[in-house]
């Protein structure tokens, strides 16, 4: 039935219902968000969210920009809108000691004329600047600071903050509601959440973020807004301007961002003395390592609204407020030597072996040097004193020398392009890449990480298997790659009663951790062998598109780009692990052994999430499969079936006599699939 066929009853029924939907998913993204107080199960969500979608898509005229839909982004931009800021961005004078905040409590003393200020302390989160501005208390325009004075209008991406209000809550200053304002305030992620992010974009082969800050920045500037949605990024508010109602202190201000919905900072203090500030800021210089983002530094800010507005502003900076910069966790250390560690894929990575120090909360004794070029483009030598940092970045890392501390006597380092392995194979640098590779596949260094991650427990998960053991059966030689390890069950009753601190016990619960995983799934199997680039996510991939080994080893490099999310750097890399004849052996082996290197179909239906995000509209008569039968296997495929065609449409599947809804698909420029071209897609 048509939307223009409802009475004003079923109207107003159905925006009652959606009205109620929105209210409550809103609810929920703020207990769970902002209070992390969830007061609704992932299920309950999921239904209630889906229920809005599909009306949403059934009656798009009654979108609005603020329902919770909304947050998931997109069309793609072309490019961002930039556009003046109503008020500039400024940013803060930093400050580094003690003695520079007290110049600075002195300065603002002397502009009040000697009336003592109160001063409010709260954390410099180490984000992404952002300017909000709410018009009649929806959230209208997200701008980034830019150059201060204009900036890119970055909306879409914003509004998928799932802790970021879309629509405030009612807020009366002096009888007034406060409807229209400018909320500033720093966009970053958690550290937990970037290093997951980190790892899954290593998996894919991509480049790595440095830290935190710049995979919100990144993540930011995505014409995508879908693409930002997948990210969690969090926000944090700690400014708010309005001339509806008057405003008077920024303690207030605070609290009245909090009560619109707003998440503000979870450190924040009103001090009465320049001390409290101190004791402000030491305490945190002490716990912001356990913090679970990064700060960069204490903001501190008068707190009264009218003694900031006589202090005014000088240059780009105001009077009011500045920043108290910690030192970037920062120590000077003697470089002992400069060591190679190997990874499993062999990649080799220059370590610095470092006089142990103490930074941020823990010793160091080693820090990455990054690669190679590095080390040459900086001129870090043996012997030098060197530059240790932890600051945005979760691993220690060499940033420079004292170029005055360097011994007279030293050298350039010299580069070996040996693996630092007993082999000694020469190491490879492919084209366009930083990274030197040890390619030898018998490497005893990138064996031992290579076994270890085979029998950890997202891969193979053999118990009893772990970094030591691992190690110690190397040296042994009972392991010189992994099909070895179904071979142990051969030392049952010759090796292993004559190991050291190895019982009876520790022999018969690994040999069967051992059996119990050759039960793991194709995928995983595939995921195992250390294939460069292969991480878990495109093993399952390969495991779908090509359902057995031998389809994978025929594959040529084009075969494999033609699957999405399939490169040419991955595949490169799965037709040379293949065709390498001695880590084909070890397939054989592993195959022999009773590894599984086929996708069956219960293996098939765990893999098959290819639709998910996508929508369908089936339309015209379909003749391969009954309507039924074809919502069925886009369901199971994680896809959706919708009633009516709009701009969100993935494909639209046409059969005869198709009538209305693929001319809307064609008008709007959905992709329309024939009966025949859907199957195809299914992979029936
Ligand atoms: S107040 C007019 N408070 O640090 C001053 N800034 O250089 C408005 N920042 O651009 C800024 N946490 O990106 C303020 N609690 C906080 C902050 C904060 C991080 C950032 C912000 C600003 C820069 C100052």
């Amino acid at each position: 039935m048509e939307h223009t066929l409802f009475t004003a009853d079923k109207d107003n029924t159905l925006m009652e219902r959606i009205s109620e939907l929105r209210e409550t998913i809103n609810k929920a993204d703020y207990a769970y968000y902002v209070e992390a107080q969830p007061f609704l199960s992932d299920r309950e969500y999921d239904a209630l969210f889906r229920e809005l979608q599909d009306l949403e898509k059934e009656y798009p005229a009654l979108i609005v920009s603020d329902s919770p839909t909304q947050r998931i982004g997109g069309e793609p931009l072309k490019e961002f809108e930039t556009i003046i800021h109503e008020i500039p961005m400024l940013s803060l004078a930093n400050t580094y000691s003690r003695g520079e905040v007290e110049e600075f409590d002195r300065r603002v003393k002397e502009g009040l004329e000697r009336i003592n200020p109160q001063y409010t302390t709260e954390l410099k989160y180490d984000g992404v600047a952002i300017s909000l501005r709410y018009k009649n208390g929806r959230l209208f325009r997200a701008l980034t600071r830019g150059d201060g004075e204009r900036g890119d209008d970055i909306t879409p991406n914003v509004r998928t903050i799932r802790s970021l209000p879309l629509k405030v809550k009612d807020v009366e200053i002096d009888g007034v509601k406060i409807s229209d304002f400018e909320v500033r305030g720093e966009i970053f992620m958690m550290k937990d959440d970037f290093v997951e992010l980190n790892r899954e974009r290593e998996e894919r082969g991509e480049k790595l973020y440095a830290n935190p800050r710049n995979l919100a920045a990144g993540t930011l500037k995505q014409l995508d807004s879908r693409e930002v949605a997948r990210r969690p990024l969090k926000i944090v508010c700690y400014y708010l301007f309005s001339d509806e109602v008057k405003l008077r202190s920024h303690d207030e201000n605070t609290q009245i961002l909090s009560r619109l919905g707003f998440p503000t900072g979870s450190a924040f203090q009103l001090c009465t003395s320049v001390n409290e500030v101190f004791e402000f800021i030491e305490h945190w210089d002490e716990k912001r390592e356990a913090l679970p983002f990064f700060i960069d530094g204490i903001v501190i800010k008068v707190d009264s609204l009218a003694q900031q507005r006589e202090l005014g502003f000088v240059a780009r900076s105001p009077r009011w407020a500045i920043a108290y910069k910690y030192e970037a966790a920062k120590e000077s250390t003697k470089l002992k030597d400069i060591t190679f560690q190997v990874g499993r894929t062999g990649v080799v990575t220059p370590v610095a072996e470092l006089e142990p120090v103490f930074v941020a909360g823990s010793t160091i004794s080693r820090a990455t040097l990054h690669n190679n070029d590095f080390i040459t483009a900086l001129d870090i030598r043996v012997g030098d004193t060197v530059l240790v940092e932890k600051g945005g970045d979760v691993i220690p890392k060499v940033t420079g020398f004292i170029p005055e501390k360097r011994p007279e006597n030293s050298i350039p380092f010299e580069f070996s392009t040996q693996c630092p392995c007993p082999i000694k194979s020469t190491l490879i640098r492919p084209e366009g890449e930083a990274n030197y590779y040890c390619d030898h596949s018998e490497c005893p260094w990138q064996l031992k990480r290579r076994i270890t991650h085979f029998a950890s427990r997202d891969v193979m998960n053999i118990e009893g298997l772990g970094e030591k053991v691992v190690d110690r059966f190397v040296e042994l030689s009972l392991l010189k790659n992994i099909a070895d390890i179904y071979d142990l069950y051969t030392y049952r009753d010759t090796v292993f009663p004559t190991l050291e601190r190895w019982g009876e016990k520790s022999t018969v619960n690994l040999l069967q951790a051992i059996e119990e995983s050759k039960k793991q799934p194709y995928a995983r199997v595939l995921y195992s062998l250390g294939i460069r680039f292969v991480g878990e996510g495109v093993a399952k991939v390969l495991a779908k598109y090509f359902r057995n080994i031998d389809a994978l080893k025929a594959a040529q490099k084009d075969d494999l780009m033609k699957v999405p999310e399939i490169g040419e750097r991955i595949a490169q890399s799965v037709v040379e692990h293949l065709n390498d004849s001695s880590e084909w052996d070890i397939i054989v082996r592993l195959k022999n052994a009773g590894l599984r290197f086929e996708t069956n179909e219960e293996d098939m239906a765990v893999l098959n999430t290819t639709l998910e995000g996508k929508t369908f509209v089936l339309t015209g008569e379909l003749s391969i499969m009954t309507r039924n039968q074809a919502g069925d296997e886009i369901a199971q495929r994680g896809g959706k079936v919708s009633g009516s065609v709009s701009k969100k449409t993935s494909y639209v599947v046409a059969g005869e006599n198709a009538g209305s809804k693929l001319t809307k698909a064609q008008e709007l420029g959905v992709t329309v699939l024939s009966e025949e071209e859907f199957k195809e897609l299914l992979q029936l």
